[in-house]
């Protein structure tokens, strides 16, 4: 018998996979959320004949894809259909926190060249404000301004955390960029904090992501699962 988080995961797969229709272009968003999902959403497009692109944000996903051979793609359009994806922190506004893997500056590209975002994500992981608790925002950095960057983030309040791999070394993105895991105190204008990082030379890419549309499916541990719409 299945738990109710893989019986959620499973219906959301469903849900997600019916948006889709035959040679669409679809953004493939990296993490273990996308990694759980996209086996099933694979399975169901199979049933229902429908074939589409996937652009993947990242190494990890790219493998999965090719695991369930669903075709990939590079972004050859300026527009894609719809991007799927996972978040590390979603507000009462549906704004997320993301990059948790790295994968940040693929997917802020496509989230903001897409017509429609679906977002997946676990029930612990909705707040009323953005940056509550100890979740950081990841901002990702050209290693040549490592320490202006750093100082940067320090003046616009938050805690900037250089991130480490297993082994103590300095992570690198697929970029061979640099990641500050960035605490801040909770935000009321996340627009405002994203763009404010995005001002600092250096920055390639920041964490917070303000996407409209959008539609969050939150995964409940009772095998049901819910969904959030905001179109502006
Ligand atoms: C990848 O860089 C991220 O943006 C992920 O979407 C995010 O970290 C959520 O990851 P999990 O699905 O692993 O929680």
């Amino acid at each position: 018998m299945k738990d109710g988080r893989a019986a959620s995961l499973e219906q959301v797969a469903r849900a997600i996979a019916d948006k889709m229709r035959n040679g669409a272009l679809v953004g493939l968003g990296s993490g273990t959320t996308m990694a759980a999902v996209l086996p099933t959403i694979s399975r169901e497009l199979r049933k229902r004949n429908v074939r589409v692109r996937w652009v993947p944000t990242s190494l990890q996903i790219a493998l999965v894809a090719r695991s369930v051979r669903e075709e990939t793609s590079l972004m050859d359009r300026s527009s894609l259909d719809l991007v799927v994806d996972g978040a590390d922190q979603v507000d009462s506004d549906l704004n997320l926190i993301k990059g948790g893997g790295g994968a940040l500056f693929r997917e802020k590209v496509l989230i903001d060249n897409t017509k429609r975002t679906a977002i997946i994500v676990d029930q612990r992981k909705l707040v009323t404000k953005l940056c509550s608790g100890e979740v950081r925002v990841p901002v990702e950095a050209h290693p040549f301004a490592r320490v202006p960057v750093a100082e940067g983030l320090l003046s616009l309040g938050g805690e900037p955390r250089l991130r480490l791999g297993e082994r103590g070394f300095p992570f690198y993105t697929e970029n061979g960029n640099l990641v500050f895991d960035t605490l801040f105190k909770p935000v009321a204008r996340p627009e405002v904090l994203e763009m404010e990082i995005k001002a600092i030379a250096g920055v390639i890419e920041s964490g917070i992501f303000t996407p409209r549309p959008i539609d969050v499916f939150v995964v409940r541990d009772d095998g049901t699962y819910e969904t959030r719409r905001r179109s502006s």
